[in-house]
């Protein structure tokens, strides 16, 4: 049933309707739309241009199909086109002429913008839960592991030894930036553009601003032209689930490179890994590549929607219809990803010992001897050459550095004497590292104890806002 019988003397062609169509994908903002009517409903009410009969009658039916939604009773049919199509079919279902009152003053183009903000903050709210999730399962394995040394790597070439916590928690700030962005998205998708109409505003007695805070809204749009076809809340949230997909596919990497035979850092649990259906002895990290490969999509997803963007007139155009599988499949996408990868990270098991036998390997404590040779005012070039040529004659002897002998030091440098040996260890090396952010093991606990406070006022923060949104929704 379309929309706009009047002025038309021929029904849509299939194949237009079938292009048209979004209500297949679209349905799920039918609790959002429903929660918009009701707003708008009381602003038409009060305003008079319902009298208390009418809405209550139209509040009733709303309500009605607020859970026959929920329940699956009422959804759509073949012959509708979109959510917003289909549920006032089942308002003038259950109303007759007058369940068609709340298109007053509301278009489509208002009414789908506000709905698809409503649901976009809700969907974000539950990334964020899930993304607080990882960052504890993250905390509490860099917890365990926080005094285990391992070998770190730049270029992937042995560096310097850090403490394993260390890695661990690097991923926890790195979802923090992703916790701070969507905290910094609300700010503007919480905008209502309800009211807006078409493109012009409205004739009609209405009050964006009441619907907006009834809806939980900061604020209601300031130019109704730019509310209807402002998708920069789609675009920056597709944005940040790519960084927060992104992250993910980092931490897979990590995990498929520790997980081989060769490394032997991580043993992935059972649970969380598969096996092959020809190789009886694989054990395949296979959600630690699922969240690597899943990274492609989300991307696309937010290049897709900005392409759509580029260019596009205002006010509303259809294009913008195609600014909801993405989002969708985005959110989606995360809420399959973030859970698993939740579960590999808390039930690997890392081998301590493989890990504390790479940790001086490959000369990492090179690095010991130029900060040594600094520590006597020996300038650090000339300190770093030093150090090579330690390296270079280890590497000849087929030695570790400490056991260059007295000599053989002197000759390298005349500040290198003996008890540079003291700071030849792994032990050593991490505990020297104690500025802000480094890998010492004091400086470690201060960065966890830190993170771990900045990841409860995350949880505070977002569960204050899913409760209001939630009793928004449920008002
Ligand atoms: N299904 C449409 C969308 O998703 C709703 C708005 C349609 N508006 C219009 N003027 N045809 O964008």
């Amino acid at each position: 049933m379309s929309l706009w019988g009047g002025r038309f003397s021929e029904e849509p062609a299939d194949a237009v309707f079938a292009l048209s169509r979004s209500v297949h994908f679209d349905w799920r903002l039918a609790p959002y739309d429903l929660r918009a009517s009701l707003a708008h409903l009381a602003v038409l009410e009060s305003s008079g241009l319902l009298t208390s009969e009418v809405s209550a009658k139209i509040r009733g039916a709303l309500l009605e199909l607020i859970e026959e939604v929920a329940s699956g009773a009422f959804t759509y049919n073949d012959t509708d086109e979109d959510v917003h199509s289909a549920l006032e079919r089942g308002l003038t279902e259950k109303l007759g002429e007058i369940g068609g009152s709340l298109r007053a003053g509301r278009s489509r183009n208002d009414q789908v913008a506000t709905d698809l903000r409503l649901y976009a903050i809700d969907a974000m709210l539950g990334i964020a839960q899930m993304t607080i999730a990882l960052q504890q399962a993250l905390l509490s394995k860099a917890d365990e592991y926080a005094d285990a040394p391992a070998v770190g790597f730049t270029h992937m070439q042995h560096a310097q030894p850090v403490l394993f916590g260390h890695e661990l928690a690097k991923h926890a700030h790195a979802f923090n930036r992703d916790l701070d962005r969507i905290d910094d998205w609300f700010i503007r998708t919480s905008v209502s553009p309800l009211g807006s109409g078409a493109l012009a505003g409205s004739s009609l007695p209405l009050s964006p601003e009441a619907t907006a805070a009834a809806l939980g809204f900061k604020k209601s749009a300031g130019n109704s032209i730019d509310a209807v076809s402002d998708r920069d809340f789609v675009a920056e949230a597709l944005f940040v689930t790519s960084m927060i997909g992104m992250h993910l596919s980092r931490i897979g990497e990590e995990w498929c490179i520790w997980a081989t035979t060769e490394f032997g850092w991580a043993q992935v649990s059972d649970s969380h890994s598969t096996g092959s259906s020809i190789m009886p002895q694989k054990k395949n990290p296979d959600m630690a590549e699922l969240a690597r490969g899943k990274a492609g999509r989300l991307v696309g997803n937010l290049t897709g929607v900005l392409t759509m963007l580029k260019g596009l007139p205002f006010a509303y155009n259809r294009d913008l219809q195609e600014d909801k599988e993405p989002l969708f499949d985005s959110f989606d996408t995360l809420a399959l990803v973030l859970p698993a990868v939740t579960g590999m990270v808390s039930t690997t098991h890392f081998d301590r010992a493989r890990m504390a036998a790479s940790a001086p390997t490959g000369y990492s404590l090179a690095t010991e001897i130029a900060d040594f040779l600094v520590r006597a005012h020996v300038p650090f070039a000339s300190a770093h050459e030093a150090a090579g040529k330690c390296v270079a004659l280890a590497e000849n002897k087929k030695i570790e550095l400490h056991e260059i002998s007295d000599a053989d030091l002197s000759s390298i440098h005349p500040a290198l004497t003996p008890d540079i040996r003291g700071v030849l260890t792994v032990e050593g090396a991490l505990a020297s590292r104690t500025t802000y952010g480094g890998t010492a093991p004091a400086a470690l606990a201060r960065q966890l104890a830190i993170l771990k406070s900045e990841v409860s006022a995350f949880e505070a923060n977002f569960s204050a806002k899913s409760n209001a949104f939630s009793g928004m929704m449920s008002a």
